[in-house]
């Protein structure tokens, strides 16, 4: 399973609808109060699931674009579920096209799980092109390297600061701001003139939560790998230690993300 593969995709799903920031999300439908209709582009959709999360929220007639370079997500987006919901996926690499996502007539633009793969320069011209347009932004589940895993063991903080000097590397967009990327959001967005609403969201994963536990700490220990800064047998001693953990149901993990709202004000 990796970052992107849409069982992986899947699995976080209901773990990033109850990490979503409810002030966040109610400043974002507050944003589009009072119109009939509304066209929405969702950058980096995967399967869809902004629409999902938001489109329940939202008492107007909603035209979304989603837009992804993966076509085999693109096609598992499933139809809308309401009559007043329409949906058209369009494939676009956002690094190159960001611009072409960007235009036609838009009143939001929604992105989840995507910021922390982007480079500063990307966000930057996010942000401008965003900002030329007016258009409201809401970025949901950026990761922001805070990681609690109870019960602690000795190797975490090693691991964790693997896995957060992988998030730095290259995910297509140039050198990833990683774990800087929610904080960087702010500052690009209040820069153009935006206002913001921002809150944590982070995935709360109980003892219960075990198969999602296992793919998260896999997915780190494999990222812990390529860094290559710590020994691979202290990596496999630690995935063991935390699995034997989990199987007993004794294992929780706390994952930071931040959610950001950023609203064109009158002042440029
Ligand atoms: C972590 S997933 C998040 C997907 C979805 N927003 C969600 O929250 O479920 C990141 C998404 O970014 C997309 N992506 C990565 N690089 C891209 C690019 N250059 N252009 C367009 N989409 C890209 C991936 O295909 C994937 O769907």
């Amino acid at each position: 399973m990796n970052g992107f593969s849409a069982e992986w995709l899947a699995l976080r799903e209901p773990h990033d609808l109850r990490a979503r920031n409810a002030a966040v999300l109610d400043a974002v439908v507050a944003a589009l109060a009072g119109q009939p209709s509304v066209n929405i582009v969702d950058l980096a959709c995967g399967t869809g699931s902004n629409v999902r999360a938001l489109s329940p929220r939202i008492g107007a007639r909603q035209n979304w674009r989603l837009v992804d370079n993966d076509l085999s997500l693109l096609a598992r987006v499933p139809p809308p579920s309401s009559p007043q919901v329409t949906i058209k996926t369009v494939p676009v690499d956002l690094n190159h096209d960001l611009e072409a996502a960007l235009d036609g007539p838009l009143d939001l633009v929604t992105t989840s799980a995507l910021l922390d793969l982007v480079s500063g320069e990307w966000l930057q011209r996010f942000a401008v092109e965003a900002a030329a347009r007016r258009l409201p932004v809401y970025a949901a589940l950026t990761y922001d390297g805070r990681v609690e895993i109870t019960p602690a063991d000795a190797a975490d903080d090693a691991v964790i600061a693997a896995v957060n000097a992988h998030q730095r590397t290259d995910k297509g967009f140039g050198p990833a701001l990683g774990p800087a990327a929610a904080q960087a959001a702010v500052e690009r967005f209040e820069r153009v003139g935006y206002a913001i609403v921002a809150g944590a969201s982070d995935w709360m994963f109980g003892p219960q939560d075990r198969y999602i536990q296992l793919e998260t700490l896999s997915g780190w220990a494999a990222a812990a790998r390529e860094v290559g800064a710590m020994p691979l047998a202290d990596v496999i001693g630690w995935l063991t230690r935390r699995r034997e953990l989990v199987a007993a149901g004794l294992s929780s993990i706390r994952v930071g993300h931040r959610d950001v709202f950023a609203g064109p004000t009158g002042t440029r």
